[in-house]
């Protein structure tokens, strides 16, 4: 049930690949917390599905459907969002997927597409977000003295920030992505804009099933990768981790949903891992 004083009450919240996984439980979570929510991703019946959990409980939200990778799409998502909402406050660039394999048989495809779900796809919904932003909050400034305060939450992963074999490609745009944080985090301050990133362990999601249960793989435009860990990987995550277990999406929701509160005002340019202690 939406809280209609929650702490995101007033807000209008974007999250990519609110389909599934973290992004759906992110998408949850804000919009109990009382933010309106674009809900985007590649997949038509799953981004209905966030829409109407959030509708049929009283929350404020629509879909995008769309792959964040198209050229087009990016000005197209922040476009519809503020036709539908009137502002945006809150963008969370979750959408991606794993493409792995050692990396001398790595195609230049398969390297491409890591860079542009991971990095290339956040950049440009982020500029195209500016294009609105700057003067908004320029006119926020010289009437109040400061702009409201938005929030970005770009999501990363331990393999970008210690490295992770099979994942060179995947592990190169989860690494960019920080520097984009960073970057965009010192651009921004001034116009009151925090900029962090969330960098997940193991989070149980589709891409990190069991294979030994479901050989499992997964279809992202039109296209079968396999995902999925053998139940002796899954152990040693287990093992690795000081919690003793995997994190479920709401865990990751949870670490990106501290980025999206006030609380969180003063915090910029910031890597939050979120990974039970790994
Ligand atoms: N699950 C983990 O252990 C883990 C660990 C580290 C980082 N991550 C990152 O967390 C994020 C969420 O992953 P998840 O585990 O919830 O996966 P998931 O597969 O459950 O959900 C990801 C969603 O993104 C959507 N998506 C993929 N490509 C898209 C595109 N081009 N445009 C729009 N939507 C697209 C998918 O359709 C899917 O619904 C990803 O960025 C992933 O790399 C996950």
């Amino acid at each position: 049930m939406a809280e209609p004083d929650g702490k995101l009450s007033g807000k209008v919240a974007i999250v990519t690949g609110a389909g599934r996984g973290v992004g759906k439980a992110t998408a949850l979570k804000l919009a109990r917390e009382g933010a309106s929510v674009v809900v985007n991703d590649l997949d038509v019946a799953e981004a209905r599905a966030t829409v109407a959990e959030i509708t049929n409980s009283q929350g404020q939200a629509f879909g995008c459907v769309g792959s964040v990778t198209e050229s087009e799409f990016p000005e197209h998502l922040v476009q519809t969002s503020l036709e539908a909402f009137g502002q945006i406050d809150i963008i969370v660039n979750n959408a991606g997927y794993i493409w792995n394999g050692a990396a001398h048989n790595h195609s230049d495809e398969q390297w491409q597409a890591m860079l542009d779900v991971h990095v290339s796809a956040p950049f440009r919904i982020l500029r195209a977000f500016s294009r609105w932003l700057r003067p908004t909050a320029k006119q926020e400034i010289a009437e109040q003295g400061r702009a409201v305060c938005r929030k970005v939450v770009n999501i990363s992963s331990v393999s970008g920030t210690q490295g992770s074999a099979t994942q060179v490609a995947y592990s190169a745009g989860k690494a960019a992505v920080v520097g984009l944080t960073r970057t965009l985090a010192k651009e921004w301050g001034r116009y009151n804009v925090t900029v962090n990133c969330v960098a997940f362990g193991h989070i149980d999601t589709r891409l990190t099933q069991a294979y030994e249960q479901v050989p499992p793989a997964i279809e992202v435009g039109g296209r079968e990768f396999k995902v999925g860990l053998s139940n002796a990987q899954l152990e040693g995550v287990r093992r690795s981790t000081a919690l003793g277990r995997a994190g479920q999406p709401e865990d990751g929701a949870g670490a990106i949903y501290l980025f999206c509160i006030p609380e969180s005002n003063f915090i910029t340019g910031e890597v939050l891992t979120c990974s039970g202690g790994i």
